[in-house]
């Protein structure tokens, strides 16, 4: 345990273990430690000066009046502001380094992007501004809209979700109100074991069952053992695609006529649109509803659980469901919003709304940007670099780390390994906590679950050979390490701030706010 320093809270970095002559203040170069703000403010100290106030009170507000003084942290402005700076340093972040967490498409955010968001007329827009007062933002989402549909091959798409996963909501929800519009009473949510653990939670929430469809040997979805689970109490399935394993779901167009026939329809978790975006239409596949996350496929910026956006693109059959409110064209062209059920006669049916608002502008604009600025040409090729980096990574590491899934062919746009081969007693954990200490950010680890002790890596198309080269050989001589038995990897991370944290005590009983 380290002693506290001078200024009373405890430096981890200048752990005996990790320093021969820890500093007087704790801090190590130019890395700082940062105590929490309470610990560093001090009674009585303020960034402003505020007068005494000599407010009267009413006799209705008195039992309201604070009996003692706030507990906020006394600190200057300056000091303020440094707490923050500091923290801010610790994160790790894509504009720092590769994050290569398979399943989130960490990819570089192009400041093309950030610059038009920032733009007045988008930056400003008011969501209650009146329509033709924000023609150019509502034409704004009409394109965007006219992208998805095109580069998806659907008939819709509801703008208004705000996350994969609102949108994997508002896709069940068109489902269930198109089950309802015909006076189906069908309760039963299909889902593989090689989909995104939203997707069980999103139908449940929806109110359906979940009944699981086991995975191949080879990661893909039994198609035997799903066509013999359809029948008349089954809503529909909801497929990863391509799935958590990597693999692009070869059987989902005789998937989709099979549910079809049988009465039900198909959602697809769209979240890896990535891989295949230009190169396969998802309305061509035979599904009736995908949320694309905006924020991976098209390089809006993943904003610490927001904003995010997750339009959800619909089939012929379950556009009449859509959210309100939605942007159409009128016959002349112009972009409008509707923002009331039966405003057009062909959308009588809508479920309801998502959200407040249309979506989510400032990610439009980032993502339309990408879009423009990519061309359709160039969006295939972001699928095509995203699918080849993870071969590369697969093949580079497959003779050090056992790819289960290796033998089904090329990987999509993420490369999964697995813990088998590694010496006793050693896991995914220790290659995780071992990144760390090699200035990487980790993979994704345990996920998905049909692998034991997976390991998750997405490169995306924006890491060059060269950075994949230096991710690589860290990895490389870590699933060494780990095959050799090397103690010392059981402790990473040695070099970071904190050492190894107990997760199990951090998730089962989490500390989440400041006791005196
Ligand atoms: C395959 C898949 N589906 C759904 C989601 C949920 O998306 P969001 O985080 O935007 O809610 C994710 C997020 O990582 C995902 O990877």
């Amino acid at each position: 345990m380290n002693a506290p320093n001078q200024s009373g809270w405890r430096p981890a970095m200048g752990s005996a273990e990790t320093l021969d002559s820890p500093t007087a203040s704790g801090d190590r170069a130019l890395m700082l430690e940062e105590p929490l703000i309470f610990e560093l403010g001090r009674a009585g100290t303020c960034g402003v000066d505020i007068d005494e106030a000599e407010l009267g009170t009413s006799d209705a507000l008195a039992p309201f009046l604070r009996k003692a003084a706030p507990a906020l942290p006394g600190l200057s402005e300056p000091e303020t502001v440094r707490h923050y700076t500091r923290l801010s340093r610790q994160n790790y972040a894509i504009d720092l380094g590769p994050f290569p967490l398979g399943s989130c498409t960490m990819k570089h955010n192009p400041r093309l992007n950030e610059k038009v968001a920032r733009l007045p007329g988008f930056a400003d827009v008011h969501p209650l501004a009146p329509q033709q007062a924000v023609r150019g933002a509502l034409e704004t989402i009409a394109q965007l809209a006219d992208w998805l549909m095109a580069l998806t091959g659907m008939a819709a798409v509801a703008m208004s979700p705000k996350a994969g996963a609102h949108g994997e909501l508002c896709g069940v929800l068109c489902i269930k109100a198109a089950l309802q519009a015909r006076g189906d009473d069908r309760r039963i949510m299909l889902v593989p074991e090689s989909a995104h653990g939203t997707n069980p939670a999103t139908a449940a929430f929806a109110g359906f069952a979940i009944e699981n469809i086991p995975a191949t040997p080879e990661g893909r979805v039994d198609f035997a053992a799903l066509t013999a689970r359809l029948g008349p109490d089954i809503a529909g399935v909801m497929i990863t695609n391509p799935n958590t394993c990597g693999l692009f779901e070869r059987d989902m167009k005789a998937i989709a006529d099979a549910v079809h026939a049988a009465g039900g329809y198909v959602y697809c978790d769209g979240a890896n649109f990535n891989a295949i975006v230009g190169k396969v239409r998802p309305g061509d596949l035979g599904i009736d509803a995908m949320h694309i996350n905006l924020h991976k496929t098209f390089s809006t910026p993943h904003g610490g659980g927001g904003p995010g956006s997750g339009p959800v693109v619909l089939s012929a059959a379950l556009a009449p469901f859509a959210p309100l409110p939605f942007v159409t064209r009128d016959t002349d062209g112009a972009a409008r919003l509707i923002e009331e059920e039966h405003a057009l006669e062909d959308h009588p049916s809508s479920f309801g709304r998502m959200a407040a608002f249309h979506g989510q502008m400032g990610m439009f604009t980032r993502a339309l940007t990408y879009i423009l600025s990519h061309g359709a040409d160039g969006l295939r090729q972001v699928a095509e670099d995203a699918v080849l980096n993870a071969n590369y990574v697969l093949r580079s590491l497959e003779d050090v780390l056992d790819a289960p899934f290796a033998a089904s062919g090329p990987c999509m746009h993420e490369a999964l390994f697995s813990d088998a081969g590694l010496a006793e007693g050693f896991s995914t954990l220790d290659i995780a906590k071992g990144l760390i200490d090699e200035g990487f950010h980790p993979m994704t680890v345990y996920f998905p679950l049909v692998v034991h002790g997976a390991m998750l890596v997405e490169p995306t198309e924006t890491e060059s050979k060269a950075g994949l080269d230096r991710f690589i050989a860290s990895l490389r001589s870590l699933a060494e390490r780990a095959r050799a038995g090397d103690e010392s990897l059981k402790s990473a991370p040695h070099f970071a701030p904190r050492r190894r944290l107990d997760e199990t005590l951090a998730a089962r009983k989490p500390v989440l706010g400041w006791r005196d």
